[in-house]
C-alpha cells in the first residue's frame, strides 16, 4: 500500500526507479511520481495519475539523474490527483518526500507551526516535507537535524520516508516506522538502493538492511549510516535474498493472477518436499512444535483472505490436534480486549507479512506470549517480530487478488496440525496422511485449472451480467464460501456473499431473484443432502444452482467434480473452480484482473 523507492549513485537513476515503481504497482495505482538529480543543479520532478505506464509515459530522454526517489500511491489522506501525489515538496522547492503510511497528527502540526505556509495538496506528507523545510531555514538546522526534530513531532504515526535536499543531491535521506523499508546494499557501479519490497530492485542487489521501527538511515553512493531516533548509530548486516528477479515475471500468462493460479498444484507439491520426509513425517522444526504443546489454546490472526485460510485452519487444528482454535480478523481482535486462555499461542498468517492490522495485535501479544507466523516473505515484519515463522515459499504474489497464498497456508497449517497432533499423540493425525492429500490436492487443482474453458463459459453464461451472486456450504465449504465471494467481489465488482447454507432461510433468501448464480459446495458428507436441499430451496426462487462435489457425494447434473480425499483438505480443491470463475468474469467483464479499483496488495495502514 503505497510503493516507495530510491537509489543514489547510479547514472541510470531514472530507470532504476521506473522498474522499482513497475515492481511495486501491486502496492496502490492511483498515481505515481519520480524526482531526480543529476548532482550538477539539474533536477526534475514528474507525477502523473493512474498507474505507472502514465508516469513512465511522462519522462522523456532529457530526464537524467544519480539520485532519485519514486512513489506509487495508494490515497489516503487527499483525493486523486497529480497535486496529491508524490513526491511532495516543500515552498520553496529545496526539500522532496515521497511516503507510506498516515500521519496522525498533521492537522494539529500543520496549525501549530506551519501559518502561513503555501501548500499545494491536501496530503499529511506535505506537512511533514514543509515541517523539515521550516526547521531547516528558519532554525538554521542541518537537514539531518530538521529531519529528526520532524521525526520526534509525528507521534508514532506510520511511516516509511525518504527525503531528498536539493542542497545535499547525492543523499537519500531515510526513516521508518510500522511501514515496511529495506536498504539494499549495492556496490561501486550500483550505487545503493531503498524500497519498501526487496522485488523492486532484484536487479540491483540480493542484499538487503530490514529497518526497525524508529531508526533512520543516511545513505549516499558508497555509505549506508543507521541511527535510531536518539541518534545512535546502530549497526546491521544485510540478509540475502535468493530469488530471481525474473520470478516477478509474468511469463506466458496475460495476467499475474492467471498465472498464480496455475502454480497452485506445484506449490502443493513444493511444500510437500520442503515441510515433509520421503515418508511423510513432518520436519517442522521442533520448537515450533514444543511450544505449541504447552498451549492450552490457537488464536490464529488474519485479515482477508488469509483470515480465510484461517478459518480452515480451526477445523484442522481441532480435528487432528484435538485443540480449541480460535479465528480472528485482526483488525477487530486488536481492539477487542480479548479474554484469553490461561496458555495461549498465536498463530499469524500474512501472505506479505506486513498488514497493518495484524501487526498491532501481535504487538499487543509480543512481551506475553509465543507467536508462529505464517508468511510468504522472508524478513517481512510479521515474520520477524514474531516468535518463529514459518515460509510459504509460494514465490511472490502479485496479483492483488490472493490465490495462491490462500492454498499454501491451507496446506502448510495442514502439516503443522499434523507434526503438533501426533507430538500430543492423537491418532486422527497418526491415521492423517497429508503428503498424500497433498499430492492428491495437486492432481485436483491440475484438472480444475485444465478444465478453464468451461468456467470460461459458465462465467459468461451466468455471471458477467449478474448484479449479485452467492456461494454457499455448511463447515469448510462455508468457509470457503467466504473466499469465493471475496475472490468474486473483490476484482469483477459482483456484489458476492459466502453464506452458511442453512443460514439462507433466515432472511437472505430474499435477495434470490431469476437468474442468480448459487455456487454450492458440497464436499463433506455429514451435510451434503443439507446443503443440496438448501439450494433446491433456491432453484425453486429462480436461482441459477451451480456445484463443486466431491466425488463420492456427486450426482448426475453436478458441474465440477472433485476428487475423493480426506474432507479436510478439500478446501485446497474447491475453491479452484471460483478462483477461476472470478478470472473470467472479471476478464469477460473488460476490468483489469490484477488491479482492482480501490485496493493494493500489502496494507500497511489500519
Ligand atoms: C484478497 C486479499 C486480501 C488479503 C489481506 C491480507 O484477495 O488479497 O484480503 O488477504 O489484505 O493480506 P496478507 O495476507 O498479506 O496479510
Amino acid at each position: 500500500m503505497c510503493g516507495i523507492v530510491g537509489v543514489t549513485g547510479n547514472k541510470d537513476a531514472v530507470n532504476i526507479l521506473l522498474n522499482g515503481l513497475k515492481k511495486l504497482e501491486y502496492r496502490g495505482y492511483d498515481s505515481a511520481g519520480i524526482y531526480v538529480n543529476d548532482q550538477n543543479g539539474k533536477d526534475y520532478l514528474i507525477k502523473r495519475k493512474g498507474n505507472i505506464s502514465h508516469l513512465i509515459n511522462a519522462v522523456g530522454p532529457d530526464v537524467k539523474g544519480s539520485t532519485g526517489i519514486g512513489h506509487t500511491r495508494w490515497a489516503t489522506n487527499g483525493k486523486v490527483s497529480v497535486e496529491n501525489a508524490h513526491p511532495q515538496f516543500s515552498q520553496d522547492n529545496r526539500f522532496y518526500l515521497v511516503h507510506n503510511g498516515v500521519i496522525e497528527n498533521y492537522k494539529e502540526l500543520k496549525n501549530k507551526y506551519l501559518k502561513g505556509v503555501k501548500f499545494t495538496s491536501q496530503t499529511d506528507t506535505e506537512v511533514v516535507v514543509q515541517l523539515v523545510d521550516k526547521f531547516a531555514t528558519t532554525e538554521n538546522l542541518s537537514t539531518k537535524q530538521a529531519f529528526f526534530k520532524t521525526l520526534n513531532l509525528l507521534n508514532g504515526s506510520s511511516y516509511s520516508f525518504l527525503l531528498m535536499d536539493r542542497e545535499h543531491p547525492d543523499t537519500l535521506f531515510v526513516a521508518k516506522n510500522k511501514s515496511p523499508l529495506l536498504v539494499g546494499v549495492g556496490n561501486d557501479k550500483t550505487g545503493n538502493v531503498v524500497c519498501s519490497d526487496s522485488l523492486a530492485m532484484l536487479n540491483i542487489t540480493h542484499d538487503f538492511i530490514a529497518l526497525k521501527d524508529g531508526e533512520v538511515v543516511t545513505v549516499k553512493p558508497h555509505s549506508i549510516e543507521i541511527q535510531n531516533l536518539a541518534g545512535d548509530r546502530v549497526e546491521r548486516k544485510p540478509f540475502h535474498v535468493d530469488m530471481d528477479a525474473s520470478a516477478t515475471d509474468k511469463g506466458p500468462y496475460p495476467y499475474y493472477m492467471l498465472k498464480e493460479i496455475n502454480e497452485q498444484p506445484n506449490i502443493m507439491r513444493k511444500l510437500s518436499q520442503e515441510y515433509l520426509d520421503v515418508d511423510g513425517k513432518p520436519t517442522v522444526d521442533p520448537k515450533i512444535i514444543s511450544a505449541m504443546k504447552k498451549a492450552d489454546r490457537l488464536y490464529i490472526v488474519g485479515a482477508g483472505t488469509s483470515y480465510h485460510a484461517g478459518l480452515i485452519g480451526k477445523a484442522l487444528f481441532e480435528k487432528l490436534v484435538h485443540i480449541p482454535t480460535e479465528v480472528h480478523i485482526s483488525s477487530e481482535f486488536a481492539y477487542s480486549d480479548a479474554l484469553l486462555s490461561q496458555r495461549p499461542f498465536f498463530i499469524f498468517l500474512s501472505q506479505s507479512g506486513e498488514t497493518a492490522d495484524s501487526r498491532v495485535v501481535l504487538n499487543n501479544i509480543n512481551k506475553d506470549y509465543d507467536s508462529l507466523t505464517i508468511t510468504n516473505v522472508e524478513n517481512s515484519t510479521l515474520s520477524r517480530e514474531a516468535t518463529y515463522t514459518m515460509l510459504l515459499n509460494a514465490g511472490p504474489e502479485i496479483s492483488v487478488a490472493s490465490t495462491k497464498a490462500y492454498t499454501a497456508q491451507i496446506a502448510l497449517e495442514a502439516i503443522l496440525a499434523k507434526a503438533l497432533g501426533e507430538a500430543v499423540g492423537q491418532t486422527t493425525a497418526q491415521n492423517f496422511d497429508v503428503k498424500r492429500e497433498l499430492s492428491l490436492a495437486a492432481n485436483g487443482m491440475q484438472a480444475v485449472i485444465d478444465d478453464k474453458d468451461r468456467i470460461d463459459q459458465i462465467s459468461k453464461k451466468y455471471f458477467v451480467h449478474a448484479n449479485r451472486a452467492f456461494y454457499i456450504g455448511r463447515g469448510e465449504d462455508y468457509y470457503v464460501s467466504l473466499e469465493n465471494a471475496l475472490k468474486l467481489k473483490e476484482i469483477s465488482y459482483i456484489q458476492a456473499e459466502g453464506f452458511a447454507s442453512g443460514e439462507l432461510k433466515h432472511g437472505t433468501i430474499a435477495l434470490i431473484e431469476k437468474g442468480t448464480p448459487v455456487f454450492a459446495l458440497i464436499t463433506q458428507k455429514k451435510t451434503a443432502a443439507l446443503t443440496r436441499s438448501n439450494l433446491e430451496e433456491t432453484e425453486s426462487r429462480g436461482s441459477k444452482g451451480l456445484t463443486v462435489v466431491r466425488k463420492a457425494l456427486a450426482q448426475p447434473g453436478d458441474d465440477f467434480i472433485i476428487p475423493d480425499m480426506s474432507e479436510l483438505l478439500t478446501p485446497l480443491v474447491s475453491v479452484i473452480p471460483a478462483q477461476l470463475l472470478a478470472y473470467y468474469t472479471t476478464l469477460n467483464k473488460g476490468y483489469n484482473v490484477d488491479r482492482p479499483r480501490n485496493l493494493a496488495k500489502s496494507v500497511t495502514v489500519e
